[in-house]
């Protein structure tokens, strides 16, 4: 069963996008320090989409049968009640994280509309979030 890494509106611009917040690591670079550190002890299989429906499609065909996902909304953060909804309906932990610390910025990035449907939440560790994520998740799966 694999970890799905997934990643929502101009994510795909990592790398690029304002390094004074989101770090200076594309995010595939990202995934393969994830896939470094999973190794032997978990799958990983990534997907990013600036649409809303394609990230719901998505978590909808994959997510049942994962292990578990970490999920950067991007900014349906703090928008997305449809997806809210996806995360909610999955049988399986869900962590939202965030490379910037979104508690420490602009008055709207502080509310997730997501976080309440998340197992747990990580933000503002840089890449570092999705590490903390992966490993979460591996540590959840031995107590279970
Ligand atoms: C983000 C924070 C969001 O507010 C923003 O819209 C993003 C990235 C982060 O990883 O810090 O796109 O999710």
């Amino acid at each position: 069963m694999a970890i799905l890494v997934v990643n929502g509106p101009n994510l795909n611009r990592l790398g690029a996008r304002d390094p004074s917040q989101y770090g200076t690591l594309t995010l595939e670079a990202i995934h393969e320090r994830l896939r470094a550190r999973a190794a032997g002890r978990a799958e990983i299989r990534t997907f990013q989409s600036n649409h809303e429906g394609a990230l719901i499609d998505f978590l909808q065909a994959e997510g049942p049968g994962s292990e578990g996902v970490i999920l950067n909304p991007g900014a349906f953060t703090h928008s997305s009640y449809a997806l809210h909804d996806a995360v909610a309906d999955l049988p399986v932990p869900v962590i939202e994280v965030h490379l910037s610390n979104i508690h420490a910025r602009e008055e709207w990035r502080r509310r997730s509309v997501i976080a309440p449907a998340a197992k747990g939440a990580i933000a503002g560790l840089g890449w570092v979030s999705y590490l903390a994520a992966l490993e979460a998740l591996l540590a959840l799966r031995e107590t279970r």
